[in-house]
């Protein structure tokens, strides 16, 4: 085992996401070499941005690059924004039926003329790496996480590898309640016992039930005022509890104040974020298995 694979990854009450992402990714590496070897043909990722966005550029770019790395291809559209829902719908027809493509993602978010219901429900589930068609999430529902969404799966892999597998008896707050983050993270907490409780933007006293989360996962992604700019604050965390900052690109949690209070935090960045592409390629390898390796 080298060096760097016997670092803890709470390494004094910081979670290194970045260096538990690094293990996963040489993982996924090693398996998708052993399939091309078994198979001859790589898992090939196809991603798809409508419109300029600029976040969505860098994310997907991201996304590439760590496909790259694992040695599963990738191929991007860039789509200009005046792109209609019946052009993209005819796409994602025609990637749902493309024998060489294993994995399709279409980056959220999406112009407002284009439904995103609509364009998700289209993406053949056994494609679908973001988790998010009908099928995935009824699936999670069930207790099945076969491609679950790459950001709650990566939190709660965290989660498994802090000391917090099976989370009978403990209370986790969520603070967000999006279709990519909060939504199917309930799901997976539920399936590891969690004791659960959901805040959003419409919470009255959010720090009533901050303070009583033995881990507290946030993702509220605005800063709060100028002076003031943290959402979590060190007087809303209850003493050694599990801290987890999904919010990007700025943190909801004044760090390093409750750094000092928490039993573990996840910085921004370096937490979440890596473990969010770690988890998408193992979807894309779990999507390519379930197509090429039966
Ligand atoms: N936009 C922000 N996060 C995500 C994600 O995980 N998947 C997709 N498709 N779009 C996003």
């Amino acid at each position: 085992m080298s060096e760097d694979e016997q670092k803890p990854i709470c390494d004094d009450h910081v979670i290194m996401g970045k260096r538990l992402a690094k293990r996963l990714r040489a993982q996924v590496k090693k398996e998708v070499e052993q399939l091309i070897e078994n198979h001859g043909i790589a898992p090939k990722l196809v991603t798809v941005i409508v419109g300029e966005d600029e976040g969505s550029q860098m994310y997907v770019r991201m996304k590439r690059k760590a496909c790259s790395e694992a040695g599963i291809l990738s191929d991007h559209n860039d789509l200009p924004v005046k792109t209609t829902q019946t052009e993209l719908l005819a796409l994602i027809d025609q990637l749902n039926k493309d024998r060489t493509v294993h994995g399709i993602l279409v980056q959220l978010p999406l112009p407002d003329h284009i439904n995103e219901k609509t364009i998700i429900g289209a993406i053949t589930p056994l494609k679908d790496v973001d988790g998010f068609s009908p099928t995935n999430i009824y699936n999670l529902f069930y207790g099945s996480e076969v491609l679950s969404s790459a950001t709650p799966h990566g939190i709660v892999t965290i989660l498994d590898h802090v000391g917090m597998k099976d989370l009978s008896g403990k209370h986790v707050v969520v603070v967000n309640r999006s279709m990519i983050v909060g939504k199917p993270l309930i799901f997976l907490l539920l399936n590891r016992n969690a004791t659960v409780t959901v805040c959003h933007s419409r919470t009255a006293d959010l720090a009533n039930f901050t303070r009583q989360a033995d881990v507290l996962i946030t993702a509220i992604g605005r800063r709060k005022s100028e002076g003031a700019p943290f959402f979590i604050t060190a007087d809303m965390i209850k003493e050694d509890a599990v801290v987890i900052d999904v919010a990007s690109p700025h943190g909801d949690v004044d760090f390093e104040h409750v750094k000092e209070k928490a039993l573990c935090i996840s910085p921004v960045p370096g937490g979440v974020g890596p473990m969010t592409i770690a988890m998408l390629l193992r979807n894309v390898l779990d999507a390519y298995s379930a197509q090429v390796a039966k």
